[in-house]
């Protein structure tokens, strides 16, 4: 083989948030399997003890930080126990984010305040938090980095479930182009991806029973499936390797060609 080391992340260590389920986790084993070391910050122990033993299975180093991205303390804390165990940071993968525990096709008329606020947080707040912490430290340490933030297709197009995980969502594309801005100059990539239908728990549940609006989104998907966390991953490595290293504020959408949705979810 030649010389594929510009694709490697050995002695990197990289912070996945939400690394215990689905695009997380699969970006997490995909980040050990390239050589780094992993800090799974989640708010579940029990899956992050599950992709930790992973991870270590694979011959890498990992931390567990029970963490909550929607709080600054918790960010904070994870930072700090970060810097113990590893010395610092190089890679932040911002995985954290979802349609919230009651996930149904809502319109604005239906989408309370309280709703509205509380997805806002758990998809935007909380990058921008774990971005905060994770360049501070970067730029006083004085050392580069890598950012890759998870947005989704429904960033880019409408998706009639949520208006707020869209705009949400649209709000982490905006804020990965603005941080390459702003930290370009200190060795600092960011960058984002925009997943279509990915293979886990969530979306499956959502789709579970409905046969027929599966097999009509299949359709609408060039590839003819659903995308596997492990794809996403591999994506994510890419980017946070020095192979894309003139790449910074792109969103790369991975949707398997897929351009809209189809949503009639209630
Ligand atoms: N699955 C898809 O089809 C799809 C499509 C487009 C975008 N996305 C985006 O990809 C990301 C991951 O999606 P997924 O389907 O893998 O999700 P998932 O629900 O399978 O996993 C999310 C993980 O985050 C953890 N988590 C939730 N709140 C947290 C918090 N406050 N602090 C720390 N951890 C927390 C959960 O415990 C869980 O382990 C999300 O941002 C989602 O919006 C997913």
């Amino acid at each position: 083989m030649g010389d594929m080391s510009a694709y490697a992340l050995d002695g990197k260590t990289a912070i996945v948030t939400g690394a215990g389920s689905g695009i997380g986790r699969g970006t997490a084993l995909q980040m050990a399997n390239a050589g780094a070391n992993i800090v799974v910050a989640e708010l579940q122990r029990q899956a992050a003890e599950e992709t930790a033993n992973m991870i270590r299975s694979l011959g890498q180093r990992v931390l567990v930080s029970t963490t909550d991205v929607t709080s600054s303390e918790s960010v904070g804390e994870m930072m700090a126990a970060t810097l113990r165990e590893f010395g610092g940071a190089d890679i932040l993968v911002n995985n954290v984010g979802g349609l919230g525990p009651n996930p149904k096709k809502k319109t604005i008329l239906e989408l309370e305040l309280e709703e509205w606020e509380s997805l806002l947080r758990l998809n935007l707040t909380s990058q921008y938090l774990c971005c905060k912490a994770f360049i501070s430290e970067l730029v006083n340490s004085g050392r580069g980095g890598n950012v890759v933030n998870i947005a989704s297709l429904a960033a880019l197009v409408p998706y009639e479930t949520s208006v707020v995980y869209g705009a949400a969502k649209a709000g982490v594309v905006s804020m990965t182009q603005t941080l390459a801005a702003e930290y370009g100059r200190h060795g600092i990539r960011v960058n984002c991806i925009a997943p279509g239908h990915v293979r886990t728990p969530i979306p499956e549940a959502l789709y579970q029973g409905r046969e027929e609006l599966r097999a009509a989104q299949d359709r609408i998907i060039p590839v003819g499936r659903w995308g596997e966390p492990e794809e996403l991953g591999r994506l994510a490595v890419f980017l946070a390797s020095p192979a894309s290293s003139y790449v910074t504020g792109q969103t790369v959408v991975a949707s398997g060609g897929m351009t809209y949705f189809l949503t009639k979810l209630h």
